[in-house]
């Protein structure tokens, strides 16, 4: 059967052919693979491996997580991205220390309750720690999945979820359910890659009707056109004596409990010169008595939905004014235990150099 063919030729792939070494294979604690799925999400795993490291060598347990201060934990967080993640794993940290007793649930379903998790997630911590029979399905699963099969289903349509979800279960290896979504997710970030596939190298070519039908390049289908949103930041950096303000970001959008300077967002492009610099603060802030210390280069930071650009201008002033009420004037020093997002960080790298 063509199903038996799959499953065995990954096996024997992931066991003979498989080089790809990191540290949460092989490990059963499911606080630790918990932690390494949750960085996976949306990050590749060569960006991944240093966040994961960095958070097992200062968290090693639930315990220490949930009761570790939250501003250092962003801080941890700093530069990967999907902050809500953050957010998510400090609550589900609390709720499993605290309602718990640090017990890890142990079923796919108690799993899949936690925050922050969702049906991949909880198939690769209840297989990798519990050894459950649940297969991962995601972009890199069905990817391999249409392929293999020549499966032209849109795999972000509702039915292509359903029908690769199932498909994956069927081909699950059922006696080593870990064994199987570690080799598919390998296979498909190494082998079947998106773009580039290295069908040469592949041990399923034989039997892959993608491959003999050479449409390798046009699976998956998606149905739906990614539309990047665009939006200009114009971050107004002021400075009083020996500080910087800022505020934490907490609207339910990009960079939620991240630090930023006073922002004007905008559609479009906003020239930024000493004349409109000088009309905005004074007829817009009621500012007066300042110093236009520089306008910094566009800045450019590519999301998977959004497009961003901006500019940095830093302004000198001599005294608070209205609009910075709610703002937090941070010593220059102090501003690398503050959490922010990464293209504010690339700017403060720039103008620290
Ligand atoms: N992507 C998500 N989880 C992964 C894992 N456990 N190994 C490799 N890539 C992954």
């Amino acid at each position: 059967m063509i199903s038996k063919h799959f499953t065995e030729k990954l096996i024997e792939w992931h066991l003979d052919k498989n080089k790809r070494v990191m540290p949460w294979k092989g490990e059963k604690d499911p606080y630790k693979i918990w932690i390494s799925e949750i960085i996976l999400q949306q990050t590749r795993v060569e960006q991944g491996l240093e966040y994961y490291n960095k958070f097992i060598l200062r968290y090693p347990t639930v315990h220490l997580l949930a009761n570790a201060p939250e501003e250092e934990i962003f801080k941890m967080w700093e530069g990967l991205g999907y902050y809500s993640r953050c957010k998510n794993l400090i609550s589900t940290a609390k709720n499993i220390f605290f309602d718990f007793y640090g017990n890890f649930p142990t079923t796919f379903e108690g799993i899949l309750k936690l925050k922050g998790v969702g049906p991949y997630t909880a198939a690769a911590i209840a297989s990798f720690a519990f050894g459950l029979p649940h297969a991962v399905v995601d972009g890199n699963v069905t990817r391999v999945l249409s392929r293999y099969f020549g499966e032209s289903m849109p795999i972000d349509s509702t039915s292509g979820k359903i029908y690769f979800t199932q498909l994956a279960n069927e081909l699950l290896y059922k006696k080593d359910p870990a064994q199987f979504n570690q080799a598919i997710m390998d296979f498909g970030a190494t082998i079947c890659k998106p773009q580039n596939p290295l069908c040469n190298d592949c041990v399923m070519i034989d039997q892959c009707v993608g491959y003999k039908s050479n449409i390798v390049e046009l699976l998956p289908v998606k149905e739906k056109k990614l539309i990047k949103k665009k939006r200009w930041l114009s971050y107004f950096v002021f400075k009083l004596d020996n500080g910087v303000f800022i505020k934490k970001r907490t609207e339910k959008d990009i960079w939620q409990n991240l630090h930023e300077f006073f922002l004007i967002e905008s559609k479009k492009h906003i020239e930024w010169d000493n004349k409109s610099i000088n009309e905005y603060l004074n007829s817009k802030l009621n500012i007066y008595d300042f110093e236009i210390l520089s306008v910094s280069e566009t800045a450019v930071q590519q999301l998977t939905h959004q497009t961003l650009e901006g500019e940095f201008i830093t302004i000198r002033i001599k005294k608070v004014p209205k609009c910075l009420d709610k703002y937090m004037l941070v010593d220059f020093e102090q501003l690398d235990k503050i959490a922010f997002p990464r293209f504010i960080t690339s700017h403060l790298e720039k103008v620290n150099d």
